[in-house]
């Protein structure tokens, strides 16, 4: 069947490598798939003072979680983490206690960097994050991609074959996983 993925872009700048990387592996990604992006930027601050009354930024948010079969975070690293507003938009997803947006959701994760590392130190933590959280992690293939001025063109095609080849099978073998999961483990 198709399965929708919620995509969650950890950046919140305009000429975001990682918004790029996320519109080429959309092109790129098996026809089974359908994505809505789930944007973080308009979230407050969480703190558990919300948890008696989310305000709608948030609720929404959390639905968006609630309606889609898996969710990709697509992420920079930031000072060898994730940025702060989306361990923010975890935090909301994973409140008020018993009402995890994350839990039985399988997740993937990759991250662009102009750097070589690629941000798999990033990932290594948002991967803890996740852990707690409950989520069925794709844990391989691993995807650290450097990102070299034109390897993502404007209209999110990307420039080499290798490259190009690799994500493909990140993203088919995504939709492998999500296949599994969800077809092994009972949602709740
Ligand atoms: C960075 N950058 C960065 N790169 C990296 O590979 N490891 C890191 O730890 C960091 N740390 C870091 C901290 C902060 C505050 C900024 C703004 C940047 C560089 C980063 O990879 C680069 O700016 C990318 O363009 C970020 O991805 P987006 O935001 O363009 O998607």
């Amino acid at each position: 069947p198709p399965y929708s993925v919620g995509y969650f872009v950890g950046s919140l700048a305009s000429a975001s490598i990682n918004r790029q990387l996320a519109g080429a592996l959309i092109k790129v990604a098996p026809e089974d798939f359908t994505f809505t992006e789930i944007p973080i930027r308009d979230l407050p601050l969480y703190s558990y003072d919300y948890d008696a009354d989310y305000p709608p930024v948030a609720r929404s948010f959390k639905q968006a979680i609630a309606d889609v079969d898996a969710v990709l975070f697509v992420t920079p690293e930031y000072n060898r983490s994730m940025p702060g507003a989306l361990k923010n938009a975890i935090d909301w997803g994973s409140r008020p206690w018993g009402e995890n947006s994350f839990t039985a959701k399988p997740s993937a994760v990759i991250g662009a960097s102009p750097g070589a590392i690629g941000t798999a130190v990033a990932q290594q933590n948002l991967r803890s994050v996740l852990s707690f959280c409950n989520s069925p992690q794709m844990n391989a293939p691993e995807a650290y991609i450097q990102v070299t001025p034109g390897l993502i063109a404007e209209d999110g095609s990307i420039t080499n074959e290798g490259t190009e080849a690799f994500l493909r099978d990140w993203m088919a073998d995504f939709l492998t996983f999500v296949t599994r999961v969800l077809t092994v483990v009972p949602q709740r």
